[in-house]
């Protein structure tokens, strides 16, 4: 017992040393690039915001099909057409993740046009941005709906598949309200809190699963239409400047599983 307990005590100070280690060599050194060239990526809210300038992103680094899903006809075309005058293959559809329903039929319509998804990046969510006793009850279950039970609905629809390929990442644009929630916006920080856990435990199952891995992204706040309007003060955000939207990469580029992560 006594061993035991003295061997833990010398590894600790050298996993870290080693842990800190690796981490310097990686700010110098640029990531592994991963070749996306026979990938399929679905992005969830891939019509506007954050979802566009993935799917930008994705198609600049060489995805070979991208699939886009919203609820808004308008920018999912407005992208899908962006994409494909980039060269890459891009298809929509119209899906509202919220609908457990909708979402399995139209996973279904997606194997069926365009193949098999190999990156699922969990993106698409709404902020309904009032304290609770201001929120209407229907709002505040529409935001569990599509921001966390949402990503429960998609990853069940394409995971089995990824794991038969054994060929497959599940991405979760997260937030950094996950961990440091903000007043006036209870419905999201919740949803975000509990979308975090259900990434760990779904990141630390996949473990053991070859070739399929998991990543959570957690953005500052990020110049898109979620937050517009919304006041909040440097007291209840602190440092809350507002980075650009193209600041937005594909982190599942680089190799592995790294959760969580910060764009
Ligand atoms: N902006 C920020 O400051 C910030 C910071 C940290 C994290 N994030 C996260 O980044 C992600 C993207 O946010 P954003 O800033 O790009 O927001 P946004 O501009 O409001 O875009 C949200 C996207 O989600 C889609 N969406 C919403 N509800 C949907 C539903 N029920 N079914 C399918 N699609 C739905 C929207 O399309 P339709 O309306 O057409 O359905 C839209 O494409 C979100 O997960 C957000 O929490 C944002």
């Amino acid at each position: 017992m006594v061993w035991k307990w003295l061997g833990a005590l010398v590894a600790f100070p050298l996993q870290m040393l080693y842990l800190v280690a690796k981490a310097a060599v990686g700010l110098v050194l640029p990531g592994r690039l991963r070749d996306l060239s026979r990938e399929t990526v679905l992005i969830t809210g891939g019509g506007r915001g954050i979802g566009r300038q993935l799917a930008r992103e994705f198609a600049g680094r060489g995805a070979r099909k991208i699939v886009l899903w919203g609820r808004t006809e308008k920018c999912l075309k407005e992208t899908t057409e962006e994409i494909r005058q980039m060269g890459t293959e891009c298809h929509y559809f119209i899906c509202d993740v919220g609908n457990r329903e909708e979402v399995y039929q139209t996973a279904k319509a997606v194997r069926e046009k365009v193949g098999d998804i190999t990156i699922l990046v969990n993106n698409a969510a709404v902020v309904h941005g009032k304290s609770l006793m201001d929120s209407d009850d229907d709002a505040l279950l529409k935001s569990q709906h599509i921001n966390t039970l949402g990503q429960f609905w998609t990853t069940k629809a394409f995971l089995p598949r990824m794991l038969e390929l054994q060929n497959g990442h599940i991405v979760c644009l997260n937030s950094v309200l996950a961990l440091s929630a903000i007043p006036g916006a209870i419905d999201y920080c919740t949803s975000k809190a509990s979308t975090f856990a259900f990434m760990e435990s779904l990141t630390l199952g996949l473990l053991d699963c070859p070739g399929v891995s998991a990543t959570t992204v957690l953005p500052f706040h990020t110049s898109t239409e979620m937050f517009q309007g919304m006041r909040v003060s440097q007291r209840q955000w602190p440092g809350g400047r507002w980075k650009p939207c193209s600041s937005i990469r594909p982190f599942c580029c680089f190799r592995g599983p790294c959760t969580p992560s910060s764009s």
